[in-house]
């Protein structure tokens, strides 16, 4: 059963505008994309990821006074319950780091008891609390499953600092941090993805704020979407030398196979934050000597646009940024949460500004309507 000529099906609500947004912007003709009108590379180029948290909360970059002010607060919020703790304790070792994050912060929401209130300034503060305590739960979550023992947060230290800080006992050269601080800062926000509309679909039931974030990470954690960045890094281990990587993407060309890190449904001609994320990759593998995977992603990328005029999105050099910091693959998609928290939060905060119920329509095509037959009479279908 196909729609009546006169229903238009959007599959994937794809070309659909459900709503206005102040938050960010992809302008087409540039490929853009802006948070609050500044453009998203001038803003890592220039900012801390921290300052960017505050643009996207408040619409406007802090004075030094304001991020002081800011920064305390986020700081002062670093620390987790010792019965969260107990709980990451309780997680079977092999679980995905995406799904004992989710629970986790359903798990903070349980706790926070200004969880149902939806009043601005108390989503502000909730806010703030998953920013400062998601690089936490991640950072400790993956010391327990090592055997190892979580690492408190220094208050010290910049958020960026203080993730490694809590990952790794130590932090590294400015350079590494900076490139980090950068990432997050390109991962921060882009428009009505697939787990920002998820977040305030969920909140447009005039849910909460905790709830609406705990259904982004799951969204967040798929492949098509924030799971590529930890996609993108196993097919490059897949491929394992530059000698190879021509073959496999004119194998994947011929068998028409999807490659992770390519594509967007926004941008059709190149994502302007892929150059400069590509930028801080090729830094990070100069420090960390990791040159094959620079030659491995020309070649793909180069054979990818004259072939099929798809382009690498952010997840194409994120992945082997994070690879060469030292993360664990499967770190790679909390990473992004650490950042889009903030997103999907700005987000949450202006659809409850003037909220209406998400409920889109289908077309049926079920089977036609029937009676329903006394059990002893039905046949096994
Ligand atoms: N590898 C191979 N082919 C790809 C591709 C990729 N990464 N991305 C798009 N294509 C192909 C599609 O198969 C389609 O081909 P067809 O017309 O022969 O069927 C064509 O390009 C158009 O793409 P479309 O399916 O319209 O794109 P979309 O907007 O539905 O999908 C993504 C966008 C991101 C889901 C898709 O590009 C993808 O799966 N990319 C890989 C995963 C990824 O990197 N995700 C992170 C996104 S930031």
């Amino acid at each position: 059963m196909t729609a009546p000529a006169e229903i238009k099906i959007a599959k994937g609500l794809a070309g659909v505008h459900s709503d206005t947004s102040r938050v960010s912007k992809v302008f087409d003709e540039t490929n853009t994309l802006t948070y609050f009108g500044y453009p998203v590379q001038e803003l890592a180029e220039h900012c801390r990821f921290e300052e960017v948290a505050y643009l996207l909360w408040h619409g406007e970059l802090p004075t030094d006074e304001q991020l002081k002010a800011f920064e305390k607060q986020e700081r002062a919020e670093r620390a987790i319950s010792p019965q969260l703790l107990e709980v990451l304790k309780q997680f079977r070792k092999d679980a995905h780091p995406m799904d004992t994050l989710r629970t986790a912060v359903s798990f903070l929401g349980v706790e926070d008891p200004e969880a149902a209130d939806n009043s601005k300034a108390a989503n502000l503060r909730k806010s703030i609390r998953m920013m400062a305590k998601i690089p936490t739960i991640i950072a400790a979550d993956f010391r327990i499953r090592k055997g190892q023992q979580p690492i408190a947060p220094k208050a010290e230290l910049t958020m960026a600092e203080n993730f490694f800080h809590m990952y790794f006992g130590e932090v590294p050269d400015a350079k590494v941090v900076r490139c980090f601080d950068a990432s997050l800062t390109f991962y921060a926000e882009h428009g009505f993805n697939a787990s920002t509309f998820t977040a305030r679909t969920i909140v447009s039931s005039l849910s909460e704020i905790y709830a609406a974030v705990t259904g982004a990470i799951g969204s967040l954690k798929g492949p098509l979407h924030g799971g590529a960045n930890e996609a993108v890094m196993h097919m490059l281990l897949q491929i394992g030398e530059t000698s190879k990587a021509q073959a496999w993407i004119d194998d994947a060309l011929a068998n028409k196979k999807l490659v992770m890190g390519f594509g967007h449904r926004v941008y059709r001609n190149g994502d302007s934050r892929v150059p400069y994320m590509t930028h801080y990759f090729h830094e990070m593998a100069k420090i960390k000597n990791g040159q094959k995977w620079v030659e491995i992603e020309d070649i793909l990328s180069k054979t990818f646009i004259e072939k099929k005029g798809i382009h690498p999105n952010l997840d194409f050099p994120v992945g082997p940024a994070y690879y060469l910091m030292g993360f664990e693959i499967p770190i790679f998609t909390p990473i992004f949460v650490i950042s889009r928290i903030t997103g999907w939060t700005a987000h949450i905060m202006e659809q409850l500004e003037d909220n209406k119920l998400m409920r889109p329509l289908s077309v049926y095509n079920g089977v036609p309507q029937r009676p329903v037959q006394p059990i002893s009479k039905r046949k096994a279908a």
